[in-house]
């Protein structure tokens, strides 16, 4: 079971303090709960554990399983909501080293992701990877008109599909996008090609256990049904609990909101646990889109430690007093490994000797809380009994209920991004995109009055 603790908070906030923010917590909650909050209409993630389609979870397990034996590579093609979610859960759940493996240690195709980014190089080097290998595409876009994977997938497609018949093609290329509208539902109805359906009320940064995030994790051999199960689990112990204030979730966002509000500018999600670098990926997007807003929201800054106490370290000890840290920890490794006895003790590590690396690892979060918090940095923790899809169930379900009643307490809408498209509209004028003919103008004569190379 997912636990929640702030007692080192407690120097930072006075008991007083949460006798306001208590009244906004329930009224924040009844929004949410009842669906009258701002941007109700994309509130779908609730019930995602419910498992409502079940028609639908079949297929994406049939999928999974059938590209599980025919391919080598699975291309997830999307960016922000449409493709974290899935790199974060992969990434947290398979082998360190998986893309180093043999092909009799590991099964299953590798996932590699393409359309976050428009680097060409990227592309060139991905192109080259997959040449001559059993290839399979999974394009996901809610709009099915972001410029970045359809790009992806326009080359992609033009450097590996070309030759392919008809029926691969059908094999190989899996959408998930709207039910209805858009450019992929469209490619997919002309060529027959099997389809996933992105709910009209699940938001990207929010539709990591719809199709968008099951049927890529589910190709890597994770169980999916554990990962629901675990959202589930978390849904219903924030269920019970009386208090809103007792509240996992609840807790936490009212706590992080009297932090913001003091003038903790930033927060840091960090982990112990390398292989959740993306997690923190996810975390960043969820909070940064869904909460900074108006000129309002706290930072989100993702660290690993211990790697990153070594660059950010002195920085989160001793730099403006503005972070607050919340830390995920996961109760017990898969696989201890244990400090070996070495009696020259040239490393003056003997009295280590015989100490599991858990031990180790734990005695540097604990000792870094510390230090932390005696520097002026409130401290949180999120922990879980261990690295497994069930885990990552609990705490995805645990950051989508927090984030969304931080929001609500801030009178900020969760579920919009209206700060997205300004890069956008830029990027098409500069590319000449036809209708934002008036926008270049602007553009150029701006560039040219201010020297812009
Ligand atoms: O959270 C969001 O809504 C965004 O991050 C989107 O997921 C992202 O912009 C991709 O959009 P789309 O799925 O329409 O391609």
């Amino acid at each position: 079971m997912l636990k929640f603790d702030d007692q080192m908070t407690r120097d930072f906030i006075a008991l007083h303090e949460f006798d306001a923010i208590s009244g906004q917590l329930k009224v924040a909650c009844r929004e949410l709960d009842q669906r009258t909050c701002p941007g109700s209409d994309y509130t779908g993630w609730l019930d995602l554990p419910n498992r409502d389609n079940q028609e639908e979870l079949i297929r994406v397990q049939e999928c999974a399983q059938r590209l599980r034996e025919e391919i080598d590579y699975l291309v997830v093609i999307g960016i922000g909501g449409s493709y974290l979610g899935a790199r974060a859960i992969i990434e947290a759940l398979s082998h360190h080293f998986d893309a180093h493996l043999s092909e009799d240690q590991r099964s299953g195709p590798k996932i590699v992701f393409a359309g976050h980014q428009l680097s060409s190089d990227y592309l060139y080097d991905l192109i080259e990877l997959l040449r001559g290998k059993r290839v399979a595409f999974n394009v996901i876009s809610k709009s099915g008109t972001t410029t970045e994977p359809a790009v992806a997938f326009r080359v992609l497609r033009d450097a590996l599909c070309r030759d392919v018949s008809e029926e691969i093609f059908r094999k190989r290329v899996i959408i998930t996008t709207d039910r209805q509208r858009g450019a992929l539902r469209r490619l997919a109805d002309e060529h027959g090609l099997e389809t996933f359906v992105i709910p009209d009320d699940v938001g990207g940064r929010f539709s990591v256990l719809t199709p968008v995030g099951l049927l890529p994790v589910a190709t890597a051999g994770i169980d999916i049904d554990e990962l629901l199960d675990g959202a589930a689990s978390f849904r219903d112990q924030e269920a019970q609990e009386a208090e809103f204030l007792a509240k996992p979730a609840g807790r936490y966002a009212a706590v992080r909101t009297l932090l913001v509000r003091k003038g903790y500018t930033t927060e840091i999600l960090g982990c112990y646990e390398p292989s959740m670098r993306m997690f923190t990926e996810w975390w960043k997007q969820l909070f940064g889109e869904s909460a900074c807003k108006d000129g309002r929201g706290a930072i989100p800054l993702g660290v690993d430690f211990t790697t990153d106490l070594h660059s950010l370290g002195q920085m989160i000890q001793e730099g403006p007093r503005k972070f607050f840290e919340t830390i995920i920890s996961f109760k017990k490794a898969h696989h201890e490994v244990t400090i070996p006895d070495d009696g020259t003790n040239l490393d003056q590590l003997q009295y280590l000797s015989g100490t599991p690396m858990s031990d180790v690892n734990d005695k540097a979060m604990l000792g870094t809380a510390l230090a932390h918090v005696a520097g002026g940095v409130p401290n949180m923790s999120v922990t879980c009994e261990k690295r497994s899809a069930f885990a990552l169930g609990e705490l995805i379900y645990f950051f989508e209920r927090a984030c969304s009643l931080s929001c609500l307490m801030d009178t900020v809408n969760p579920f919009n991004q209206p700060g997205v498209e300004a890069y956008k509209s830029n990027m098409f004028a500069l590319l000449g995109k036809p209708g934002h003919e008036e926008r270049r103008a602007e553009l150029e004569r701006h560039i040219a009055e201010r020297r812009i190379r």
